[in-house]
């Protein structure tokens, strides 16, 4: 058994002083085989801590229905952060942000159309605490005090950027508690005003998320908290990408810079991230007011870039460390192999509009229902009516898309509709008697994950309209795309006719193998040239989402997720594609 605790300014780990130095990793975001190379790579950097969140939407996907398996494992993750001799924090809030869908939060949540979300609502808290009564007996054992790794924990995450709901802040508090969390608990919030007062609750310790201006910050802290640690909970020192947005960089030096103003005024530190990893499947988050989810790497410029290797900051920070608290020569793990396994042509197709009973659930109704209603959580959902005619042409209207919407008429690709991109030309198009099927596939990019406008339903929330009317008669399929073993595929083309490729730009699913001849597989990077949007398949493992828009330009596939022999790839392509082909290759492009 251990204590952690602090007094006056100074934290204390068995009434040692201690300064904090932990970096974030999301076990969630990394392949289980890999934990341990990263953990020990932490340890390497001259970090004592690992700090990670813990998302609700993982350990819960079904209401009742708990994961804590594969890469949910959170307490083999702990266990192994502690053999490589590293403490823990950890952040269970309920809500986490973290780029993630719904900040963490269950989409079942949204079922109900009268939830109210992170606030003393009683129903909100009565499905916080089953989850707690799952969740806080796991860790149990793992604290530090009943002789494991886990010296603190977070209540909530920056709830003063969200509200100022104190009984609710409290409520998280005193269930935590309540379940045999005795450890350090503490706050976190941005040093504004309005977050430090939203977000603070008597008696329990506040700690800054901040990339910069560290100094100010902590003075900042110091107008609501004397005589306590300084602790940096989140130190941005790298910074996540939205799609068609630029990819984001921090120079290694201005980090490093920091962190020494971070330790010169004796505070303890937090790197969000130390190393970021993949948003697998339909796991990306959001932000808005303008719409933007954020894209499948989470590599965030990190001092371990998304493979896992160490990057130029990682040397820099570890200098800094070494200034401070003097380190032992610097001994690595062994590369990770990776590999360039060339081209492969997916000679095996199957077209979205004919196989959606086969893959998809049928729901009718007069109105488009959201897909929360249709108990679907993420993925795509297929809106379909019949419209009459003779009519006017009149635009099309979605009233409201979550996210977006290729459109098809009578199977023909018409255009397309997106969450708040108001420049593009309206649909509009002639109906020829006696009138058209209407197709819409609506794509869920990833839920919000931050600010006002958490509550974030997808599919098609209202109604859709040409002009003024709203068109009723709905066939709808949930797509949620959880297994693509059960998809019809036919053989499209050989390996000397790649000419078969469906260029009518209609959804397609594309499969092919990838033959790995050594006895390990390495990891490696998937270029997908020539390919417009969709979703990537790895035997059976949603990798997650592409686009040619970028930034992001590979995917990156860890070993774990590949076997020696044959490697099943499908590629769910929205548009279109020039050739039925990918490339594995040995780096990454950013
Ligand atoms: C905030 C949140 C984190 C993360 C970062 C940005 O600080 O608390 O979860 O979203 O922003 O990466």
């Amino acid at each position: 058994m251990a204590t952690f605790h602090y007094e006056g300014e100074q934290f204390l780990l068995d009434n040692e002083p201690i300064t904090i130095i932990s970096g974030a990793i999301h076990y969630f975001r990394v392949v289980p085989q890999y934990w341990r190379d990263r953990l020990l790579k932490l340890k390497a950097g001259g970090f004592n801590t690992v700090e990670t969140y813990v998302p609700w939407n993982l350990h819960e996907p079904q209401e009742g229905k708990f994961n804590f398996e594969g890469i949910a494992d959170l307490e083999q993750f702990i266990k192994t952060a502690e053999e490589v001799g590293l403490h823990v924090i950890v952040r269970p809030s309920p809500y986490i942000c973290a780029e993630w869908e719904f900040g963490g939060l269950p989409a079942w949540l949204l079922a109900d159309s009268d939830m109210v979300l992170r606030c003393f609502y009683q129903p909100f808290l009565d499905k916080v605490d089953a989850y707690f009564d799952e969740l806080l007996p796991r860790l149990e054992p793992l604290l530090c005090t009943n002789g494991g790794p886990i010296i603190a924990m977070q209540i909530e995450n920056e709830y003063g950027s969200y509200g100022n709901d104190k009984q609710y802040l409290n409520y998280v508090k005193d269930s935590m508690i309540k379940r045999g969390v005795d450890v350090l608990l503490f706050t976190s919030d941005g040093p504004d005003h309005h977050m430090l007062q939203g977000g603070m609750i008597d008696g329990i310790l506040e700690t800054v998320n901040l990339g910069s201006r560290a100094e100010q910050g902590f003075a900042q802290l110091a107008l609501y908290q004397q005589n306590k640690p300084k602790m940096v909970m989140e130190f941005w020192n790298g910074w996540f990408d939205h799609w068609r947005e630029e990819h984001h960089t921090r120079e290694a030096d201005d980090v490093a810079a920091e962190l020494d103003i971070i330790f010169k005024l004796n505070g303890s530190v937090n790197f969000y991230m130390f190393h970021g990893g993949t948003n697998f499947g339909f796991y990306n988050g959001a932000n808005n007011p303008k719409y933007s989810p954020t894209v499948t790497s989470y590599d965030y410029d990190a001092p371990l870039n998304e493979c896992g290797e160490p990057t130029e900051k990682f040397y820099a920070v570890r200098d800094v460390i070494n200034k401070y608290f003097p380190l032992e020569p610097l001994v690595l793990p062994e590369p990770i192999a990776k590999k360039a396994y060339g081209t492969v042509t997916l000679q095996e197709s199957a077209p979205l509009f004919s196989i959606l009973d086969q893959i998809g659930t049928k729901t009718t109704a007069a109105y488009p229902l959201t897909m929360e209603k249709l108990g679907q959580d993420y993925g795509f959902t297929f809106y379909q009516t019949f419209v009459p005619a003779p009519r006017d042409t009149y635009p099309l209207e979605i009233q409201e898309v979550r996210d977006r919407a290729t459109v098809y008429l009578d199977e023909e690709y018409i255009g397309v509709i997106e969450r708040d991109v108001e420049d593009e030309p309206k649909i509009t198009f002639d109906t020829p008697a006696p009138g058209a099927t209407l197709s819409l596939l609506v794509e869920n990019m990833g839920r919000t994950n931050y600010g006002p406008l958490l509550r974030d339903c997808k599919g098609i929330t209202e109604g859709v309209r040409l002009g003024n009317q709203f068109l009723y008669g709905w066939d709808m399929y949930t797509l949620p795309l959880d297994n693509v073993t059960n998809i019809p595929f036919q053989q499209t083309m050989d390996d000397t006719n790649i000419i078969g490729v469906d260029n009518t730009k209609r959804p397609t699913f594309y499969r092919g193998s990838l033959h790995i001849a050594d006895a390990e597989p390495a990891d490696t990077f998937l270029k997908l040239e020539g390919w417009t949007k969709g979703v990537i398949f790895i035997n059976g493992f949603n990798l997650g989402r592409y686009w040619s828009e970028g930034p992001q330009k590979t995917y990156y596939i860890p070993a774990p997720l590949l076997r020696s022999g044959t490697n099943e790839i499908v590629i769910f392509e929205i548009h279109e594609t020039t050739a039925a082909t990918i490339t594995f290759v040995d780096q990454a492009e950013l």
